[in-house]
């Protein structure tokens, strides 16, 4: 596939199979992650690499709580909003289904913790659509990344106590047909000769 092609080949997929993804594919992943650039130099996200659907299952089940705690309010982010509201369901699943679940966490008050957290998940997002394999940018972990409950359980999984999740994705195989490419109508460019 052509870079062209790779750009608009990746899609956001919503339903999984219960496939795992090869480890190789995984580990392919996770080094495009970590060839992206980053201010400064600076090296310094960590990938939380979940490869066990009951460990997402427990993640998930923290943060149907937290977000089922909260009402919406006149100005909330929509996506949030069905965050808050789907999360009233007993079968609500932030991550799909996926068997793979990639957070990107950062350093507290690095200024540049998102932007290179999220540039090392978009080289994620386009290695694993190279090698067939779905995945979904989920914002959720993110939204709740100071969260009392979430940050205790991250703790046990590896995040150290001075970083935080700013990004995350799920990855796995999917079941539905791959989507068609998605015209872009924003996304503004202003040349300046
Ligand atoms: C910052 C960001 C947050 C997103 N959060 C979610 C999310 O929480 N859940 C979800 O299903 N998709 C999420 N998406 C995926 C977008 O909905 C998707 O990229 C967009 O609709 C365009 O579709 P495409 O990815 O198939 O091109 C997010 C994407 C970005 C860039």
């Amino acid at each position: 596939m052509s870079f062209r092609e790779l750009v608009r080949a990746r899609r956001s997929i919503r339903k999984y199979s219960d496939r795992t993804v090869a480890r190789e594919h995984l580990e392919m992943i996770v080094k495009a992650g970590q060839y992206a650039p980053s201010g400064g130099n600076n090296q310094s996200s960590h990938f939380l690499v979940f490869t066990n659907r009951d460990k997402i299952c427990e993640l998930n089940s923290i943060i149907r709580t937290e977000f089922s705690k909260m009402k919406p309010y006149e100005g909330m982010y929509k996506s949030m909003v069905n965050t808050v509201n789907n999360s009233r369901r007993e079968d609500y699943d932030f991550s799909y289904g996926a068997p793979v679940l990639i957070l990107v966490a950062n350093k507290i008050g690095y200024s540049n913790a998102m932007a290179d957290s999220v540039l090392c998940l978009e080289n994620m997002l386009l290695q694993a659509t190279d090698l067939g394999i779905s995945s979904c940018y989920v914002n959720q972990v993110n939204w709740l990344r100071n969260d009392p409950s979430v940050l205790e359980y991250l703790y046990s999984c590896g995040l150290k106590e001075d970083e935080r999740v700013y990004c995350s994705a799920v990855f796995g195989h999917s079941e539905m047909t791959s989507l068609p490419q998605l015209p872009r109508h924003g996304n503004e460019a202003t040349f300046i000769e």
